[in-house]
């Protein structure tokens, strides 16, 4: 028995003890604020298929509801978020952050090349990551993972904090948590919101980043062609199959130590490696900024591949447009310096150097993990009318 037939058996055999559980989608509740408002916030859960990990990053104090995700969807959207009052300087966290395309910008997006650029002018030092399955990611948010649980510099260490670097970055929003708050304050239908989603009307920025961040904890990618394959609904071609296998084998492409696959349905440890780009590092926000340990030169956090068919520019400085350049590079453009992870093991042989039908192959795989539903679920889209 193959590989791959090993892999299908195994979750086959899994799922006659645990049931399918991905719902397609999970539609949010319209608030209806012309209603009496009442705070009796509904629990709100996470669907996914029992391939998924159980353990999520959900914090104690800001518990999910439909109620919260609700409002963070709307502030998540709004470009008075900002602050500001001239409607062609106004900004919000989807200016950059695109459904379309699982939630970065974007090569076809708003900016040239996929270059986010602030506000202000300033561009982002780092291209984007998407905002997808976050809730099952804890090892630190960003490419370095600067903000991160255990972050011993600051008290930024939640994806709530993320919402605070949005609004006040030089590079994105560029305002300040007092315009926002007041911004929002001033808007009389976000009050009723507001009681709905905490049960005071007392607006607060914290209370807006716990929104937001309930809103991006909400956005899951589970219904790819790989998914309902795993799901047994549908089959792979023979060039998927054999992508998939070239994924997850040491002899074939080598990429699933990193990346997952196997066992790990997020399709990445979202762990930090140099993947073996460079010879000379001077990036100041690499990991090696973060850790300070000189392993850590030029490392990264792997991003997760799913829907890597949307998220060019590809690696932390977008220097790939293509899938095909990715992967010619993980081919044989490989370049050797002292900090490469020791799990590239193809390191010495400058890459794996796969034959051309081997590389449409690892691509077709690759292409299995675009997920339709994330990208016109409306549970994810901007709201049609705002408060
Ligand atoms: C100007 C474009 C821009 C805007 C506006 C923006 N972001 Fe981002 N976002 C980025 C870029 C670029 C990154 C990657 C930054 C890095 O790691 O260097 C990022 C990263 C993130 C991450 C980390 C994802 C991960 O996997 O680690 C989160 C979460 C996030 N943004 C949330 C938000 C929220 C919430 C808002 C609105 C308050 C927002 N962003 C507004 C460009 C933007
Ligand atoms: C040692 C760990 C490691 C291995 C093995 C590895 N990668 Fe990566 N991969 C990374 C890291 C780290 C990044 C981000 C690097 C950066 O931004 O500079 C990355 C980036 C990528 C990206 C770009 C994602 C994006 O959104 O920017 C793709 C696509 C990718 N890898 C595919 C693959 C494929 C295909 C293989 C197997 C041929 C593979 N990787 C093997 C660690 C690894």
């Amino acid at each position: 028995m193959n590989r791959l037939k090993k892999y299908k058996l195994f979750f086959l055999l899994l799922s006659l003890l645990f049931l399918p559980a991905c719902k397609k989608d999970t539609p949010l509740q319209e608030v209806n604020i012309d209603n009496t408002t009442v705070y009796k916030p509904t629990p709100y859960k996470i669907q996914a298929p029992w391939y998924f990990p159980t353990q999520m990053n959900i914090p104690a104090d800001n518990p999910l509801t439909v109620e919260g995700i609700a409002l963070g969807r709307m502030l998540f959207y709004d470009r008075r978020m900002s602050g500001r009052q001239a409607v062609d300087s106004q900004m919000c966290c989807a200016t950059c952050h695109l459904q379309e395309h699982a939630f970065e910008c974007g090569l076809d997006g708003p900016f040239v090349n996929g270059q986010p650029i602030g506000i202000g002018g300033v561009p982002t030092p780092h291209v984007m990551l998407p905002l997808v399955n976050l809730v099952w990611q804890n090892n630190g948010y960003l490419w370095n993972g600067l903000i991160r649980p255990e972050n011993p510099v600051t008290s930024k260490r939640r994806l709530e904090d993320l919402v605070w670097m949005g609004v006040v970055a030089p590079h994105e929003m560029y305002s300040d948590t007092n315009k926002a708050r007041a911004a929002i304050q001033n808007i009389p239908g976000y009050k009723p919101l507001f009681v709905k989603a905490f049960g005071t009307g007392n607006i607060t920025f914290e209370l807006m980043a716990k929104a937001i961040a309930q809103f991006i904890r909400s956005i899951v990618s589970c219904n790819s062609k790989f998914d309902k394959y795993l799901l047994g609904e549908t089959s792979l071609t023979a060039s998927e199959s054999n992508g998939f296998v070239l994924f997850v084998t040491e002899q074939g492409a080598d990429c699933f130590h990193c990346h997952g696959g196997e066992g790990n349905p997020l399709f990445s440890t979202y762990l930090f490696y140099n993947n073996g780009k460079d010879t000379v590092f001077n990036d100041p926000r690499d990991r090696y900024a973060v850790t300070g340990n000189p392993a850590d030169h030029g490392a990264y956090k792997a991003p997760s591949l799913r829907n890597c068919e949307l998220t060019g520019p590809y690696m932390h400085d977008g220097r790939y447009t293509t899938l095909d350049q990715v992967i010619d590079f993980y081919s044989e453009g490989l370049v050797g310096s002292p900090y490469v992870s020791p799990l590239m093991h193809k390191i010495n042989a400058g890459g794996a150097h796969l034959t051309m039908q081997q590389k449409a192959d690892l691509k077709a795989f690759l292409l299995t993990l675009t997920d339709n539903d994330l990208l016109t679920n409306p549970a994810y889209s901007s709201p049609v009318t705002f408060p």
